[in-house]
């Protein structure tokens, strides 16, 4: 295959899933890809992109609207062409088989909403960004924070996310759109 013409479609809440789909798209496109940038509300059809990378954040136990009306929108679009999700939570920073369990649930949520069914998923640990907080939300923010042991310093942000990983991850997609026997 040419340069593989991929589209990144993210939506993000605070903008830390932004960075990690401006990292994933960095990532595909030093390895030869073409890469449409954007976020789910705005992203294009799937329709003549080799690949989909699509990302989304968690709050309150959910995908966003945004993302879950794309994806269901191009549901038997998607069906036909790689595609990949990443989701980006602070649940990911722990491993714990409770933890997966619950991730795991949000994406199968995901899944059965929209009857899209990525061909790849990978669960990021996201960031505490709470000088982006309002009063409150810092306030819940650090509870939450504070319940499951990670820093409660509302000064500065706090990026849990493995960044490896997620080359990790673009590297398998490369690898998920060059492959002559996906099924
Ligand atoms: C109000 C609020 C609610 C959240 N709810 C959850 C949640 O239910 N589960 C979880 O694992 N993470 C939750 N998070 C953490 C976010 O998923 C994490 O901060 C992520 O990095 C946000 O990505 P974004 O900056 O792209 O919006 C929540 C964060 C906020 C601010």
């Amino acid at each position: 295959m040419d340069a593989p013409n991929l589209l990144v479609a993210y939506q993000s809440v605070e903008g830390h899933t932004q960075q990690v789909a401006e990292r994933i798209a960095e990532r595909l496109r030093a390895g030869g890809a073409l890469v449409t940038l954007t976020t789910a509300a705005e992203a294009p059809s799937p329709t003549r992109f080799d690949g989909v990378v699509v990302g989304d954040p968690i709050h309150a136990g959910q995908h966003t609207r945004e993302l879950t009306a794309y994806l269901k929108t191009h549901a038997a679009t998607l069906e036909r062409i790689p595609t990949a999700l990443f989701q980006v939570c602070l649940t990911s920073a722990d491993r714990t088989p409770e933890k997966l369990a619950a991730t795991g649930a949000y994406v199968t949520s995901l899944t059965e909403a929209t009857g899209c069914t990525p061909d790849l998923v990978a669960r990021f640990a996201g960031a505490l960004r709470y000088p982006q907080y309002g009063r409150l939300k810092r306030a819940f923010m650090r509870r939450i924070a504070a319940g499951s042991g990670r820093s409660t310093d509302t000064s500065t942000d706090h990026v849990l996310t493995d960044w490896d990983e997620v080359d990790g991850f673009a590297d398998d997609v490369l690898l998920l759109v060059r492959s002559p026997h996906r099924a």
